[in-house]
C-alpha cells in the first residue's frame, strides 16, 4: 500500500514528526508521494526526518499558539500549500491524580488538547483557501479505556477524540477530520516497556493480536486517513491496538473459565 503514490500533490504537516508515529508517519506520507514537514520541539530529531524526504523541520511547541501558527504557516509558504494535517505531537506524566500540581496538569493538557487545537486553528484557514484536506489527529486507546495514574492524559485525549468529531461537522465536506487512537506502540514513550522482557511479556498477553505495535502501522493507518481511500471517512476515531482494548476483563475472565470446566 505505502508504494501506490496516492498522495501526489499533497503537502503535509506532521507535528511531533521527528520521533516515533510521527517519524514514521513522515516516511510513509513521503514514500505515497507526499511532500512533508516535520514540526517538533526537538530540532534534531525533526531536521534528520526532514532530510531523510528532502522536506523542511521547524523547531516549535505545540502548546504555544502563536508559535504553532508562526510554523504551520511557514511551512505550508515553504511547499506551495497545505493539504494535510497530523497533529501527532503529545506526551504524558504518571502519578496518581491528587498528587498532580497545576504546573503539570496544565503542561500535560496544555500539549495534548491544547496543542492539537492550536495545530488545527493554524491549519484550517490555509486547507480552506487551498479547497479542502484532511486533518488527522493523534489521541490514545487510553481516551477510551483510561490508565491508571494518567488523568491529565486520559482526559485531554478524550477530549482530542471529540475536538476532532466537532471538527469534522464544522468543516465538511471540505477538510475530512478524524482520530487515530494507537494502544501500546514500540517508541521512545514504551522504552521502559519494551527494553523489558517480563513488561513485555505481560503487553503481548494483554493484547489479543500477541505482540506490541509498530510506528508504521499507525502511520499506515494515518496515510489511509489522508488517502483518497478514505474519501467517505470522517470524524472517526480509528482503534489502532491489536484488539487490546477489546476484552471485558471481567466478564470474559469468568466465560473463560465456565467454558473451561464445562466443556
Ligand atoms: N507509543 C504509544 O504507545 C502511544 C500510545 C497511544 C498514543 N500515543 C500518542 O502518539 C503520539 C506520538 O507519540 P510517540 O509514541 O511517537 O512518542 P515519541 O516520544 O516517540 O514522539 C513524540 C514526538 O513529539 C514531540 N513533542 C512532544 N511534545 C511536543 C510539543 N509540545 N511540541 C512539539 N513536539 C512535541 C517529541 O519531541 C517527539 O519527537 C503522541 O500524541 C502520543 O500521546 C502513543
Amino acid at each position: 500500500m505505502s508504494g501506490e503514490h496516492d498522495l501526489q500533490g499533497h503537502c503535509a504537516v506532521v507535528t511531533g514528526g521527528g520521533s516515533g508515529i510521527g517519524a514514521a508517519t513522515v516516511r510513509c506520507l513521503a514514500q505515497r508521494g507526499a511532500a512533508v514537514a516535520v514540526l517538533d520541539r526537538v530540532i534534531d530529531g525533526a531536521r534528520a526526518v526532514a532530510e531523510e524526504v528532502g522536506g523542511h523541520a521547524w523547531e516549535v511547541n505545540v502548546a504555544d499558539p502563536e508559535a504553532t501558527t508562526a510554523a504551520i504557516g511557514a511551512a505550508a509558504a515553504a511547499m506551495g500549500g497545505l493539504t494535510d494535517v497530523v497533529a501527532n505531537a503529545g506526551f504524558g506524566l504518571n502519578k496518581p491524580l491528587h498528587r498532580y500540581s497545576d504546573k503539570e496538569w496544565r503542561l500535560v493538557v496544555g500539549v495534548n488538547l491544547d496543542g492539537t487545537f492550536h495545530t488545527m486553528r493554524a491549519a484550517i484557514p490555509l486547507l480552506l483557501a487551498g479547497g479542502g484536506g484532511n486533518i488527522v489527529t493523534v489521541a490514545s486507546l487510553n481516551a477510551t479505556r483510561p490508565l491508571s495514574g494518567e488523568a491529565p492524559y486520559n482526559a485531554a485525549k478524550a477530549a482530542v477524540v471529540n475536538l476532532t468529531a466537532t471538527a469534522a461537522l464544522e468543516y465538511a465536506p471540505t477538510i475530512r477530520v478524524n482520530c487515530v487512537s494507537p494502544g501500546m506502540i514500540a517508541t521512545n514513550l514504551t522504552t521502559i516497556i519494551t527494553t523489558d522482557p517480563h513488561f513485555t511479556a505481560l503487553a503481548e498477553q494483554g493484547t489479543p493480536l500477541g505482540r506490541i505495535g509498530s510506528a508504521q502501522e499507525v502511520a499506515d493507518v494515518i496515510a489511509f486517513l489522508c488517502s483518497p481511500a478514505a474519501a467517505y471517512l470522517t470524524g472517526q476515531n480509528l482503534i489502532v491496538d491489536g484488539g487490546a482494548g477489546l476484552p471485558n476483563l471481567q466478564a470474559d475472565t469468568i466465560v473463560r473459565a465456565v467454558q473451561e470446566r464445562y466443556s
